[in-house]
């Protein structure tokens, strides 16, 4: 009697696990099947592919413009299935980009509408998700950089409609016009990277400007919020640059710090401090690889920054169930870093899937995915500078004062081009400012 209790209670267990792995086996060749159909051409090495001067663009987009067959959409569709909701949007979305949504188009939708925040699928109207889509459909088509990227950075870095939690505004139109003719001189993305980064606020007049916030204030406007203030903090700023950025097509997010790690020093009463407060930047993907962005910053040029590299090599790895959180650097994503590491494990290297982007603002929300991304910043510590991280790396004494920010006189400040600069200049503080609580 008893062995048959024992026996019967084994079999329960297994037939639970083999349940368990039929679930989760039917998840993985769902999503396999996404895969297949949507990267035809997966280049082993997508970077090395562009720094050589191959382009993705080309026979790929041959590929994506073609239609599914009926056999690759029920694959691809099992992946939603799963979740009647995302299921429904993903169905009405497709049924408003018209009878027969090329390749891309269906793949960006199923992309976008299985990683969705779930309070985007109760908000969102289905006729808001087409319209993005069809917006970025669009910037990969008019911009000859844009179709370059690999198509895993495309679905993630520019399909989507909202980088945190900010309000979701339609901001593809708008937007889209005004940076196609700020970068309308540009041949590549870094020129148009760069090009934003000087021109993008000038879309309302007077331009948009950075005004500190309160520190945990919220900050996370919306591209059109921050068009009608004319101003925003670092967060507001990195928001409505990676939404520009995307408009023209180029691969973006917002990397950011809950709170600067300096130490009792500087920070006697801890994170609270305003030194230790939190900072919020922005993040391309040009020429082959990511790079920083110091928004709207006194030196328009790509990894370089009044944070980097001093803050940033103070910060720390997230650790092990994220003990140091509050103090290391993190980027934001679309779909789950594990999941992007499978699409291009080029492209997002330097970089480790974390559970979510911490917001000091919304301490709780989990809705954002995220990487993070200490190890990337710390490549341009002791000598073993990455490429482009190098000459900021060798600049960095040059940048303690030579960074409009740090060291501008209340003269120079005076005649700062960039008014958000203007702090009177103090060495010892002005190394410790953080943006949302710099007032
Ligand atoms: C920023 O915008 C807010 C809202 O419109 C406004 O009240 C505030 O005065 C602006 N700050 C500056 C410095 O322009
Ligand atoms: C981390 O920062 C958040 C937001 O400022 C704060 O609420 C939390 O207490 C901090 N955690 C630790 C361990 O200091």
């Amino acid at each position: 009697m008893a062995a048959w209790r024992v026996s019967l209670a084994t079999l329960c267990l297994l037939s639970l696990f083999l349940v368990r792995t039929t679930a989760l086996d039917a998840d993985h060749d769902a999503w396999d099947a996404w895969v297949a159909t949507c990267l035809p051409a997966q280049p082993a090495d997508s970077g090395a592919r562009l720094r050589a001067g191959v382009q993705g663009g080309g026979d790929e987009d041959d590929v994506m413009a073609t239609p599914l067959r009926p056999r690759e959409m029920a694959a691809m569709h099992r992946v939603l299935r799963q979740d009647a909701k995302r299921q429904d949007m993903a169905n009405r979305v497709l049924h408003i980009l018209g009878h027969r949504p090329d390749r891309l188009a269906h793949c960006s939708v199923v992309f976008l509408v299985n990683f969705m925040p779930d309070a985007d699928l109760d908000a969102l109207k289905p006729s808001f998700v087409a319209e993005n889509v069809r917006g970025a459909l669009r910037a990969r088509k008019t911009f000859h950089w844009a179709s370059l990227a690999p198509l895993p950075v495309f679905y993630n870095d520019v399909l989507p409609y909202a980088s945190l939690t900010e309000p979701r505004d339609p901001w593809r139109p708008k937007l889209f016009e005004f940076m196609r003719e700020a970068t309308s001189g540009c041949l590549d993305a870094v020129c148009a990277a760069l090009a934003l980064n000087s021109h993008a606020w000038e879309i309302v007049d007077p331009p948009i400007i950075f005004v500190a916030a309160k520190p945990d204030e919220l900050n996370s406007y919306s591209p059109f919020q921050t068009m009608a203030r004319h101003n925003a903090s670092c967060t507001g700023l990195s928001v409505f640059l990676v939404d520009a950025l995307r408009a023209a097509g180029v691969p973006s997010r917002i990397a950011g710090v809950p709170h600067w790690n300096k130490g009792v020093t500087v920070c006697p009463g801890g994170d609270a401090d305003a030194p230790c407060g939190n900072h919020n930047w922005v993040e391309v993907f040009v020429d082959g690889g990511w790079h920083f962005l110091d928004q709207r910053g006194a030196h328009n040029e790509l990894d370089r920054g009044w944070f980097f590299p001093a803050d940033t090599n103070l910060q720390v790895p997230a650790g092990k169930d994220g003990a140091q959180t509050n103090h290391s650097i993190f980027s934001s994503s679309w779909a789950p870093g594990e999941v992007l590491l499978k699409l291009d494990p080029h492209a997002y290297a330097s970089f480790s899937p974390f559970s979510h982007f911490p917001m000091v603002w919304d301490w709780a929300a989990r809705s954002v995915p995220a990487w993070e991304s200490v190890a990337f910043y710390h490549r341009g510590r002791k000598g073993r500078a990455a490429p482009g991280l190098a000459d900021a790396m060798d600049s960095f004494d040059d940048l303690l004062c030579d960074d409009g920010f740090a060291c501008a006189d209340e003269e120079e400040a005076k005649s700062d081009p960039a008014p958000r600069r203007i702090k009177t200049f103090n060495k010892a503080t002005a190394l410790t400012i953080s943006c949302e609580s710099w007032t």
